[in-house]
């Protein structure tokens, strides 16, 4: 029984007996199908970042989530979906909430909505709250898999609780080989941040991200506020220290002596736009985090930091994400 495949069979809490982490290819689609509706974990790629999916109605397998993760248990997962006609099943939508599903699913959005009493999800994923977050993602492999696995994929990014997210499999081994069954290998994630999470009735931003707030006020037709429920700091992407590289992180500023992670033109060591375009920096966010945490450790810099970023468009959800890198810890 070298693998992991075989050795969590059966037993979904059983990721202790995980010694190494098994990288799947998309023509092995059907193995991190299988394995989910199994009980085991699989990350996989979404066009945000990977996720850590589990079978959101198996609460042994949801449990064994929050384990590999060190997740705090009160904070509630996002249910992953092929389809906004599988969604119905789980919750109900509000006439706003069908216009943001249909203007931006599939898609790096997600939406609180009140849960169906009949929604057979574990209460680990929604923390015993009447909501769950929803989302379907575009990413044609996270679809696939989604589709081939038949069961709602609970699914936090696949990092170990607090640390930077994911955008390649190679970032998800690093966090978690030996605690999870299987990676399905998609290559580098497009957008590269986490999701926008929107929801509440009338509908507010909650988590900045993928989608921007003036895109989703444009598919209202009115002005979308930034929300209340996750500013409460209890929810994982809402801890002020989250994100956190080992490096300390300094922001909105010049380079100086410490490594220095630039935005438009200037000096730097590394840099997420040089053309000063936030799309392109929020796929690289994750990614040059971890190159600069390991130049900061090369030169024994103890920091390094990180130019000014517009807080506009997708500059919301990158400096949301700086700020929480950067915060005390
Ligand atoms: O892009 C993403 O959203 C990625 C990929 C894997 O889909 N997932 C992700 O999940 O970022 P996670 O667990 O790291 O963040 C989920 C956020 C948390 O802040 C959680 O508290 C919030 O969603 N959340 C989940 N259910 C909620 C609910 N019912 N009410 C309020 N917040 C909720
Ligand atoms: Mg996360």
């Amino acid at each position: 029984m070298p693998r992991g495949r075989a050795s969590i069979k059966g037993d979904a809490a059983s990721e202790r007996e995980i010694r190494v982490t098994e990288t799947l290819n998309a023509s092995q689609l059907h193995d991190a199908a299988r394995l989910l509706r199994d009980g085991g974990l699989v990350a996989f790629p979404t066009e945000t970042v990977y996720g850590l999916g589990a079978d959101a109605s198996n609460a042994k397998a949801v449990a064994a989530i929050y384990a590999a993760k060190n997740r705090p248990s009160f904070n509630p997962l996002i249910v992953h979906l092929p389809s906004i006609g599988a969604a119905h099943t789980y919750v109900t939508f509000t006439d706003e909430a069908l216009t943001l599903a249909q203007a931006f699913w599939p898609g790096p959005m997600s939406l609180v909505l009140p849960l169906r009493p009949d929604a057979g999800l574990s209460d680990l994923v929604t923390a015993g709250l009447t909501t769950v977050a929803i989302r379907i993602p575009a990413h044609p492999l996270a679809r696939e898999l989604l589709e081939q696995a038949g069961v709602p994929v609970a699914a936090p990014s696949a990092n170990p609780s607090g640390k930077i997210s994911p955008t390649t499999a190679a970032h998800v081994l690093d966090g978690l080989d030996g605690r999870i069954a299987a990676v399905l290998d998609g290559g580098a994630c497009g957008v590269g941040l986490e999701s926008s999470i929107f929801g509440g009735d009338p509908i507010t931003l909650l988590r900045p991200g993928g989608i921007s707030v003036e895109a989703a006020s444009a598919a209202l037709g009115r002005e979308v506020k930034q929300g209340g429920a996750l500013s409460k700091p209890n929810a994982p992407g809402q801890l002020a220290s989250h994100y956190a590289p080992d490096a300390g992180v300094r922001l909105n500023a010049a380079k100086g002596a410490a490594p220095h992670l630039g935005f438009g033109a200037g000096p730097s060591d590394l840099n997420l736009s040089p053309s000063a375009n936030l799309t392109e920096a929020a796929t690289n966010l994750f990614s040059m985090l971890r190159k600069m945490d390991a130049l900061a450790a090369k030169q024994n810099a103890g920091h390094f930091t990180v130019a000014p970023i517009p807080a506009t468009g997708l500059g919301l959800a990158i400096n949301d994400r700086l700020t929480r890198a950067a915060a005390p810890r």
